[in-house]
């Protein structure tokens, strides 16, 4: 039987994700949104459909705004909640999207209650401490989607500026999902060699102010809504580790409780991700510069959290 992916959400990462996941074959897919936009889920929904003779898969591709049809999901990737536009921060969408998460997190406990369950809504920390808090859920099974794409960003950033292989580049960024995280340049490479070795302090540090920034340079260029190609393909990866076993070490948001000295917040931390969800946080010998700028984004975060009120 085919693993079944429910998109709570169907905007445009929703659909995105949607292709994604149906190009992957990871499963049979169900796109949520409101009652209003039920009729533009199906059909996104029936346009997948339409294209898998030529995208060359097998997946049934449904729209709905009736939580009924997410059961016994094995994923839930939720988008669901309002996008930056221009001149907004992350922390502007929490009233709103607190709103909509609660509401989300009631539907998944009734409907899939054993889902793995993948939080991308801004601003993302809070969200999926909400979720987390709402749902009761084991926190293997609740993981917040950021480090992915900060990382794919920092990567890519790096490899345009130095003309190599993006494929070469690894390393990761930790904390928030804002301004404050932590890109580490002394632990990225470029094919093994140290990225320290081979770039000037004064590019580093721009590529690491351009990967922070990174959210609002599209949110600028697009003038309305945020990025959502590179946040899809980011929310995937972490899909594909859980429903694959592969078992893959990504910077997720993640419940820590003692981890780096963080109790009860979830923060971006590299994450082992297999079959049993979020396995194992692994930390980081991490040196006294790069201690400060974690406490200063996890300070952030709980801040933001505790507006939440939960
Ligand atoms: P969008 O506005 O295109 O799509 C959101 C969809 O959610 C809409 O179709 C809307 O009708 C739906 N929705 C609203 N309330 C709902 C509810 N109660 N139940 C089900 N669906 C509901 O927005 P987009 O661009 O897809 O972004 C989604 C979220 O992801 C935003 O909060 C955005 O800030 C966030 N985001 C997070 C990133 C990250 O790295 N964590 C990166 C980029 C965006
Ligand atoms: C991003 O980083 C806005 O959080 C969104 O693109």
């Amino acid at each position: 039987m085919r693993k079944k992916i429910a998109l709570i959400g169907g905007g445009q990462i929703g659909q995105i994700l949607a292709m994604l996941a149906a190009q992957k074959e990871l499963g049979d897919i169900v796109i949520l949104d409101i009652p209003e936009l039920e009729n533009p889920a199906k059909g996104k929904a029936l346009d997948l459909m339409e294209m898998a003779p030529h995208g060359n898969y097998d997946a049934n591709i449904t729209g709905t705004s009736d939580y009924k049809d997410i059961a016994g999901a094995d994923v839930v990737i939720v988008t669901a909640g309002k996008p930056r536009q221009a001149g907004m921060t992350r922390e502007d969408l929490l009233a709103v999207n607190l709103d909509i998460i609660t509401k989300v997190a009631a539907g998944v406990k009734a409907n899939a209650p054993e889902a793995f369950c993948i939080i991308v809504t801004n601003p993302l920390d809070a969200m999926v401490y909400a979720f987390y808090k709402l749902t009761g859920f084991p926190k293997s099974r609740v993981i917040g989607m950021a480090g992915t794409l900060d990382t794919a960003r920092w990567r890519a950033f790096i490899a345009m500026e130095l003309g190599v292989s993006v494929t070469d580049v690894a390393g990761t960024v930790l904390g928030g999902h804002g301004p404050d995280m932590v890109p580490l340049p002394r632990l990225t490479t470029v094919g093994g060699v140290p990225l320290t070795d081979i770039a000037a302090k004064e590019q580093i540090d721009r590529l690491a102010t351009r990967t922070r920034e990174a959210g609002t340079e599209i949110v600028k260029l697009f003038g309305k809504g945020s990025a959502f190609f590179s946040p899809a393909w980011s929310a995937i990866v972490i899909a594909e580790s859980y429903l694959k076993d592969k078992r893959r070490v990504l910077p997720c948001a993640a419940l820590c409780e003692g981890e780096y000295g963080v109790q009860g917040l979830f923060i971006g931390v590299p994450c082992l991700v297999g079959a049993k969800g979020m396995e194992k946080i692994y930390e980081i010998k991490l040196d006294d510069g790069e201690k400060a700028m974690l406490q200063k984004t996890i300070g952030v975060v709980r801040k933001t959290v505790e507006e939440t009120k939960l």
